[in-house]
């Protein structure tokens, strides 16, 4: 603010080309049971990308979906990009677990994307023509999900990223790929879920590149015990005073993945 005399009495204050107005930031409930107490109460920032991390059969594609649902019944509209997992089996597992997927895609609340045609790269090919063949699908691939994320969608899941970093076995070029994705995604500004594989899920775990370029990191981890708690920690979330203990979780008949916040979990 800069302030200017009138006739050496009187002031006016006009503002400066380089004041900025501090919007307040808001935020979304997850409707994950348990998830948002781990959020401060609050949720994830709105138009916020978390890379949701796990092994196999951790309960990522469930979580997913649960906050694609959870978000349509409170009025947002939701995306689901499959690029591994074909729809009818998607929409089989939810029926499963008790989610009531079918009816909000009916009533056209959530979009189910089935995008694996566009990343499956068949036969053997020479590494020049993969490499183009990669990086040509993946910008049909992020055409896709622009067009598929317009307004009003609020909400978007890609499932898994896995699928595309393996189509860029060369790590340079990876993550050019997932930059450039995750740009993209940003622009969107959608609230977004990004899946993937966990392979090391020790404490010490390996960190992926594109996790520094995401909001928010949560990690699933199966219980090397054997009984049936899981673990799960929101290891990172910009803009949000978060839990970073980790807490069981648990997969549940007719409503799918529940937190326990108050509970602490060894892993
Ligand atoms: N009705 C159910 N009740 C409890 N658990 C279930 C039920 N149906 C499936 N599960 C569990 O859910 C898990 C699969 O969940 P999901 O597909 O969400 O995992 P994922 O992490 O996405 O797996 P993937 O890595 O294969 O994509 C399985 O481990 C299965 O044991
Ligand atoms: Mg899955």
């Amino acid at each position: 603010m800069k302030r200017i005399w009138l006739r050496r009495k009187w002031s006016v204050e006009v503002s400066t080309a380089q004041e900025k107005k501090v919007r307040k930031r808001e935020f979304i409930l997850s409707g994950i049971r348990g998830l948002d107490e781990l959020l401060h109460g609050k949720g994830f920032p709105k138009g916020s990308i978390t890379y949701l991390l796990g092994g196999p059969g951790t309960g990522k594609t469930t979580l997913s979906l649960q906050y694609l649902c959870e978000g349509a019944k409170m009025g947002d509209n939701g995306v689901f990009i499959s690029l591994d997992e074909g729809l009818d089996s998607i929409l089989e597992n939810a029926d499963e677990v008790g989610i009531d997927l079918e009816n909000l895609v009916n009533s056209k609340m959530i979009s189910l994307v089935d995008a694996s045609p566009i990343v499956s790269v068949e036969g053997e090919i020479s590494a020049q023509r993969y490499r183009r063949s990669a990086e040509s699908s993946l910008a049909i691939l992020m055409d896709r999900i622009a067009y598929s994320a317009r307004p009003p969608a609020k909400r978007l899941v890609i499932d898994s990223l896995a699928t595309i970093v393996l189509q860029f076995p060369e790590p340079s070029e990876r993550r050019m790929a997932l930059k450039g994705m995750i740009e993209t995604i940003r622009e969107l500004k959608i609230t977004t879920l990004l899946l993937s594989e966990l392979s090391n899920t020790g404490k010490d775990r390996d960190y992926n590149y594109e996790e520094f370029l995401a909001d928010g990191t949560i990690v699933m981890r199966a219980n090397s015990a054997g009984n049936t708690l899981q673990t799960f920690t929101v290891e990172k979330m910009r803009g949000v005073e978060n839990d970073k203990r980790p807490h069981p979780y648990k997969i549940v008949k007719g409503s799918g993945v529940e937190v326990f916040p108050n509970e602490l979990a060894e892993f």
